[in-house]
């Protein structure tokens, strides 16, 4: 079986039903269902003897032992963490513990559970840890894209905390010979996303009435790739990644934010009009900045492509109509995330921005 971290968060999710729609092989799944956990997102597997789930911290040793130990996985898919940049900017410390701490503790507890394999099983275990590219920090415009050498240079809380893992990952590997893949993904999209995030938001405020939040001048750039694209290239890297090695991941897709606002506006203007027959960019308001905000990102993904012969199969078109699509097919499940923790989360980071 594998074992997956974070899978009932938005990509976990989306991978473990992936993952199960294709293949018979079990899966652990270990979750402590912050407010970013959902087991709505894994409904359709109610009642599967293949899905294994476990409520609990990536930060527990005890509980890592013990479930290594019975379960006895082939590898390790690292995607717990706290994901949101300005969730670390209002408040840094569960980024640390969670994605330094904690994947400092999975880490060992992997190395104890490798270290007694044998013959086949050590030789054939991985573990895959799920990163991001804005480890690499900000770009300017005509800088080339980030390529796995591209220097560290996390700018916020999240990318820091996230490049603090990465280097854990890699320095179990040159140390203790744990067998590593690490994964650089850019910006995803598609359903099951916490409306937290610019995408999904700006579906559920515009679909609600509400003013859709754009930072600055919303002209900073970010690299959209659809999330089950993500999830075909870390099948793709568990199953013919070299030990050792990283893979960025991205869809070819730079945009400016404010072309994702108008994007999703005309989506639903043709899909869901509004009753008073105008357009949702009416709703369109400029707030000020966030802090440390960085400018650009976008991945040059060659390097998978090239070695392990992945590509995405969505463009940014298709992605985006199918992503609307799916939140106008599900409002339960927006009803159903957005919690009392969701509300306050909202007056904290909307309420004392300039308009
Ligand atoms: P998410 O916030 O939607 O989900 C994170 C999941 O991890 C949640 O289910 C949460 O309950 C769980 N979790 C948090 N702390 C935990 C802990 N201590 N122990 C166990 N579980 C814990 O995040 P996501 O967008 O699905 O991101 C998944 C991974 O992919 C993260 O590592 C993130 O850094 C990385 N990533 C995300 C994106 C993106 O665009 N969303 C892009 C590149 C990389
Ligand atoms: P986000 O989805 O939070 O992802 P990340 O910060 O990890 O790239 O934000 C994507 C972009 O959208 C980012 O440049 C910030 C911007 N943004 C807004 O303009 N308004 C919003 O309300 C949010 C959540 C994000």
């Amino acid at each position: 079986m594998i074992f997956v971290t974070g899978g009932a968060g938005f990509i976990g999710s989306n991978f473990v039903l992936d993952w199960l729609a294709q293949s018979d092989e079990p899966v652990l799944n270990l979750d402590k269902l912050t407010y970013a956990g959902n087991l709505h997102n894994l409904a359709g597997l109610s009642g599967d003897a293949r899905h294994h789930f476990v409520q609990g911290d990536i930060g527990d040793s005890d509980l890592l032992a013990a479930l290594l130990r019975d379960h006895r996985p082939r590898a390790i898919l690292n995607f717990a963490a706290e994901s949101h940049v300005d969730r670390s900017i209002h408040g840094p410390e569960d980024f640390i513990q969670t994605n330094i701490v904690g994947t400092f503790r999975l880490l060992e507890a992997v190395r104890a559970y490798w270290n007694q394999l044998e013959g086949k099983a050590k030789t054939d275990f991985r573990f895959l840890h799920v990163s991001t590219d804005e480890v690499y920090g900000s770009l300017a415009k005509d800088d080339p894209a980030f390529a796995e050498t591209h220097r560290y240079e996390p700018n916020s809380p999240y990318s820091a905390s996230k490049a603090a893992s990465d280097h854990l990952v890699r320095a179990y590997h040159h140390t203790y010979g744990l067998p590593v893949l690490t994964t650089n993904c850019s910006n995803n999209y598609g359903p099951y996303h916490f409306p937290e995030k610019l995408i999904p938001l700006m579906i559920v405020n515009a679909l609600a009435g509400k003013p859709l939040p754009v930072y600055g001048d919303g002209q900073q750039i970010r690299d959209w790739l659809y999330v089950q694209d993500h999830c075909s290239a870390i099948r793709r890297v568990l199953e013919a990644g070299q030990l050792g090695e990283t893979y960025n991941i991205g869809g070819w897709n730079e945009k400016p934010n404010i072309e994702i606002v108008q994007t999703v506006c005309a989506l639903l203007d043709a899909l869901r009009p509004r009753a008073d027959g105008n357009s949702y960019r009416e709703q369109i308001t400029y707030l000020s900045d966030r802090p440390g905000h960085d400018r650009r990102y976008a991945i040059d993904a060659g390097k998978i492509e090239r070695e392990l012969g992945w590509k995405p199969a969505e463009t940014f078109e298709t992605g985006i109509r199918k992503t609307v699509q799916w939140y106008l097919n599900n409002p339960a499940w927006v009803e159903g995330v957005q919690s009392g923790a969701y509300r306050d989360w909202v007056q904290t980071n909307y309420a004392g921005r300039a308009q």
